[in-house]
């Protein structure tokens, strides 16, 4: 393990996320290694964070690529959260809230979260999260939250990259390209993250009501009251209007037929003719 990352160790404020850090250098994902080690549970991997400098097998969520070349933070963290089934996506919701704050608070950037969690800035993404679960019998057995922040990367390798594999897909940004800075202390942010999603972790675990996360996501959207397209597997992409997010971190619809809908999985982009009022 590098020594840097045993300082950030050592310094973090947290009660059990990131007491144990693996980081390397280059590795296909940590997303991948990190459900190995859930899966076999060696020593309670509860909090354990693996870090990455660079993937070359990187994972984004709907079996996309995600290019993760040196000079970002690509780390997922485990977690064995105590907390009900139907609670699950409230997991994916804090992990927008931190990232999203704790990229504003170290950048003074204003990122925004397009649902369910990515992270932009003038429609562009700085920031990707994917979450795998593992449930058995109603249990969440363990959770694996995927974050990968794009700091100082290539980004028109990265676009022209997306564009060969998809024409519309969202266009990426870093912090590089939006603060034209060279160097960006990487442990404070991973520092500051850990302890943030701690922090929500808790108020999720003692079971305050989730109320106040919800308001503080919803403040933190681009999409509500706009009009969207959804994708969902297997379902025709169709367009609605972005009304509400519900207790749970679903996304509540109004479809064109004027049927209410809610949704807990999906991509969704908004329609041109929205992006165009806000240029
Ligand atoms: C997305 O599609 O927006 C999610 C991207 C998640 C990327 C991160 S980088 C660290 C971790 N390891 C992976 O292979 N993927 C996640």
């Amino acid at each position: 393990m590098d020594k840097d990352y045993k300082i950030i160790e050592l310094q973090l404020q947290t009660h059990f996320i990131g007491k144990r850090i693996y980081h390397y250098k280059r590795i296909p994902s940590t997303q991948q290694l990190a459900i190995s080690f859930a899966e076999t549970n060696i020593s309670n991997e509860n909090g354990t964070v693996i870090l990455a400098d660079e993937q070359y097998d990187g994972k984004g969520r709907g079996n996309k690529k995600w290019i993760s070349p040196k000079g970002g933070l690509w780390m997922s963290l485990i977690i064995k959260p105590k907390i009900e089934l139907n609670k699950i996506n409230i997991l994916s919701i804090i992990a927008a809230i931190s990232v999203c704050e704790i990229i504003n608070e170290i950048s003074n950037l204003e990122t925004r979260i397009k649902w369910p969690n990515d992270i932009i800035i003038d429609n562009k993404k700085i920031a990707g999260i994917i979450i795998d679960s593992s449930i058995n019998k109603n249990n969440i057995e363990y959770i694996v939250i995927g974050i990968g922040i794009n700091i100082v990367v290539d980004i028109l390798k990265i676009n022209l990259f997306l564009s060969s594999i998809d024409r519309l897909s969202q266009k990426a940004t870093s912090l590089q390209n939006e603060l034209k800075e060279i160097s960006f202390d990487r442990f404070k942010l991973l520092k500051r993250l850990l302890e943030r999603m701690e922090y929500y972790l808790f108020l999720v675990q003692n079971k305050t009501d989730n109320t106040k996360i919800i308001e503080h996501y919803k403040k933190l959207s681009n999409i509500l009251g706009k009009s969207i397209y959804v994708y969902r597997k297997d379902v025709k992409e169709f367009s609605a209007i972005a009304k509400d997010i519900d207790s749970d971190g679903g996304l509540i619809l109004k479809r064109e037929n004027k049927i209410i809908e809610k949704i807990y999985c999906g991509e969704i982009s908004i329609r041109e003719k929205e992006k165009e009022k806000r240029n």
